[in-house]
C-alpha cells in the first residue's frame, strides 16, 4: 500500500480524473466541478498513482465550509464530494488513506479541532455506505425521527444519468437511486 503515491490533482491530470469519475461514478459532473477542484483554496482533490505505471487509479475530492445547516453545525466542516478506487485496487485500504489525507490537506491549523466530515451517499450504494461506516461515520438521522430513521436527501443526483452509456465497471446499479443518505463523523487516523 505504501507504494502508491498520493498527491494533489494537477491541471495535467484533469482529463484522466474526468475519465475515472465517468468510469466509477455514473453522474455527469459539469466541467466547472473539476475546475473548482483545481483552483479553489477551500477545495482539495488527491489522486493515488499506481507505482509502476504512475497512472491515477483512485481519487478523493472534498471541500471545507464554515458551517452547515444540513448537519446542524456552526463549526467548520468538510464535505467529501467524490471518491473512487478502480476495482482491481479496491480492498487495500486506499480509500481510507485518501480520506485521511484529504482531511489533513484541508485542516491546515493544528491548533483547531479536526473538522467534522459529512458526505452524501446514493441510497442504493450499500458498499460505499459500509465503507463510510467502517471509518467511523454514521447515518444522519431524519429530523424528529424517534426511531432514528436515516435522513434521505431527495433528488441529489439530478444531472442526466450516464447509465444509458453503461460504465466500464458496471457500477450502475449502485447509483440506481437519485436519493442520498448523509453520513457524518469525526474521522481520526
Ligand atoms: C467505496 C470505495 C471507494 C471503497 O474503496 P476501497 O479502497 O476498496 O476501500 P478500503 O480498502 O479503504 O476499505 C476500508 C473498509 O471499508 C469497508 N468496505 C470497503 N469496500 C467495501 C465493500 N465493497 N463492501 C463492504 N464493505 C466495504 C471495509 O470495512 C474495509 O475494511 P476491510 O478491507 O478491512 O474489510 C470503492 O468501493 C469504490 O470506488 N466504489 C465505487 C465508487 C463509489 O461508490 N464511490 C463512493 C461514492 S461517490
Amino acid at each position: 500500500m505504501s507504494d502508491f503515491t498520493i498527491r494533489p490533482l494537477a491541471s495535467a491530470d484533469i482529463e484522466q480524473i474526468k475519465k475515472l469519475h465517468a468510469t466509477l461514478v455514473p453522474v455527469n459532473y459539469p466541467p466547472s466541478f473539476f475546475l473548482h477542484l483545481l483552483i479553489q483554496n477551500s477545495y482539495s482533490c488527491l489522486i493515488a498513482l499506481e507505482p509502476s505505471s504512475g497512472e491515477p487509479v483512485a481519487w478523493v475530492s472534498a471541500s471545507l465550509h464554515k458551517s452547515s445547516n444540513l448537519i446542524g453545525s456552526l463549526e467548520p466542516h468538510i464535505q467529501l464530494l467524490t471518491l473512487g478506487v478502480l476495482p482491481e485496487y479496491q480492498h487495500r485500504g486506499l480509500a481510507k488513506r485518501l480520506v485521511w489525507e484529504v482531511i489533513a490537506s484541508l485542516h491546515k491549523d493544528p491548533s483547531t479541532p479536526v473538522p467534522t466530515v459529512y458526505t452524501h451517499v446514493c441510497t442504493s450504494n450499500t458498499p460505499a455506505q459500509a465503507f463510510y461506516e467502517s471509518i467511523g461515520m454514521k447515518f444522519l438521522p431524519a429530523p424528529k425521527s424517534p426511531s432514528g430513521k436515516p435522513y434521505v436527501a431527495k433528488n441529489v443526483y439530478t444531472y442526466p444519468p450516464l447509465w444509458a452509456q453503461k460504465s466500464a465497471v458496471g457500477n450502475n446499479e449502485l447509483f440506481e437511486s437519485k436519493d442520498a443518505y448523509v453520513l457524518v463523523g469525526k474521522i481520526t487516523a
